[in-house]
């Protein structure tokens, strides 16, 4: 056997960490989220990501994006609260003064690759003692710096694709998936990180070097967004009664498992969005107690 734990990820696995809700429960135990993100051409990414993490059970979901991205989304996600962030040609410029007391905190979708996406990221990173979920433009903004993932208080979580997962590494696609354990093990441990590599298969790895692959999940998923609702799931589980490695994994395994349900029966693989899955998860839930 090898010496790196690597182990399959499948429904037993989360029917045995998936926590229930206490009868007794009120909001403030189920998580208060934050997501940050969004550009006035891009307003879908942080609505789905919200919207994502308040459907997979977190207990307060605030947006924090530039101001027309909150007058998009206000009317439709409603159970979200709002901070308005100074913004420059529909970008965030600045997280000046904006509070990271939060138990989990989404950033980058839908960000932009402004130069001042890097100074935000390094702020948040800085800042914020909670677990933060860093995905899409935020992962652009973390290859200008890698190192600053060393010197964090809480746990950082890099849900790469491929793509953004080569572009750390600096080597080429092919490269990382001929290697896709040993190249994500390796930038796991040397900055102390939870990584999510996406795909069809998709590899959770956490600082210690453990490795878990869930396997759920169809081309339905093959489209802009469903990138974003999951951003939204694990925001909202990391904040839930689980470790960070079965909240992980349970936000993988979930999200594909959704994704085969919904195209079983009312959906296709062509048709599905990713607001069917965010949608589809009462399903999904239902299912599984
Ligand atoms: N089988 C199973 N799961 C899949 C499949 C498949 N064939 N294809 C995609 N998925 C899942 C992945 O595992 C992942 O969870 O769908 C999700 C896709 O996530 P992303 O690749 O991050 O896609 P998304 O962010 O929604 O959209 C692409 O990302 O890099 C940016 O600029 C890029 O705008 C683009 C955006
Ligand atoms: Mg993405």
């Amino acid at each position: 056997p090898s010496q790196h734990k690597r182990s399959f990820y499948g429904k037993a696995q989360v029917q045995s960490t998936f926590p229930t809700r206490n009868s007794f429960s009120h909001k403030g135990k189920h998580g208060k989220g934050l997501v940050i993100g969004g550009a006035s051409t891009m307003p879908g990414s942080v609505g789905l990501t919200s919207r994502a993490a308040l459907r997979g059970g977190a207990g307060l979901l605030t947006l924090a994006t530039v101001p027309s991205v909150i007058q998009a989304l206000a009317s439709s996600t409603l159970e979200a609260t709002y901070i308005s962030l100074q913004d420059l040609n529909g970008y965030i410029l600045d997280v000046k003064g904006l509070d990271l007391s939060y138990d989990g905190i989404a950033i980058g979708m839908g960000m932009g690759r402004h130069e001042e996406a890097v100074q935000v990221l390094q702020k948040v990173l800085q800042k914020a003692s909670c677990p933060v979920v860093i995905d899409a433009d935020g992962l652009y903004a973390l290859e200008k710096d890698t190192s600053i993932l060393d010197d964090r208080d809480g746990p950082s979580i890099l849900t790469p694709h491929p793509g953004e997962m080569a572009h750390l590494l600096g080597v080429s696609i092919p490269e990382l998936l001929s290697k896709p354990f040993a190249y994500t093990r390796s930038f796991a441990e040397k900055h102390h990180v939870f990584i999510v590599l996406k795909g069809a298969f998709t590899i959770i790895t956490n600082p210690e070097g453990e490795q878990w692959v869930t396997d759920t999940g169809n081309p339905g998923l093959a489209k802009g967004g469903s990138g974003d609702a999951l951003s939204g799931i694990l925001l909202a589980y990391i904040m839930q009664d689980q470790t960070i490695g079965d909240a992980l994994c349970n936000g993988t395994w979930i999200h594909g498992y959704t994704a085969e349900l919904l195209t079983a029966e009312r959906h296709s693989e062509h048709d599905l969005l990713a607001n069917d899955i965010i949608e589809g998860l009462a399903q999904t839930y239902r299912t599984l107690s």
